[in-house]
């Protein structure tokens, strides 16, 4: 009997798993203001604290995904705010890089978010995180693409 996937999502109850990695001084500051207001948003999202946006290195999130995230997005202050100058510019320019590439490599780039959000944008970060959930759970669990093993004479 074949099963489908979204028989397989109804039948383990399957919750969308997202790697969030939030610069400290804006992003992070949102989640911390998002927890003291009392706001309440799905709990699928795991936050790491890092000092800024441009220091997440592309092998940060290849590892989450290969961990078994099933999303990645990267938080940081808005452009122009950023403590290190341009540390999110840096990020802006990784992210597409690195989107362009896992994309090529077969996994959906909606899986796959950059997000300006400020210590004051407690609320667009709740947002963000449940609307992000949503779109998840529409998307299903991940499936990580397996690579082809190389014809003989691609050797
Ligand atoms: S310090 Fe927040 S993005 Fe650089």
């Amino acid at each position: 009997m074949v099963v489908t996937k979204e028989e397989n999502v109804k039948q383990t109850d399957w919750e969308p798993k997202i790697i969030g990695f939030l610069c400290k001084w804006c992003s992070y500051s949102a989640a911390d203001l998002a927890g003291i207001s009392r706001m309440d948003y799905p709990p699928n999202a795991i936050f790491i604290k890092v000092p800024c946006s441009g220091r997440v290195d592309p092998t940060f999130v290849l590892k989450a995904f290969a961990d078994g995230a099933d999303a990645v997005f990267i938080a940081g202050c808005h452009l122009g705010d950023c403590h290190y100058i341009e540390g999110n510019y840096k990020a802006m320019r990784r992210y597409e890089l690195l989107k362009a590439t896992l994309k090529q490599m077969g996994l959906d780039e909606r899986r796959f978010r950059l997000e300006w959000i400020s210590s004051s944008e407690a609320k667009h970060l709740k947002v963000f995180v449940t609307e992000f959930t949503e779109q998840l759970k529409e998307l299903g669990p991940i499936e990580l693409p397996t690579l082809a093993p190389l014809a003989k004479e691609e050797i």
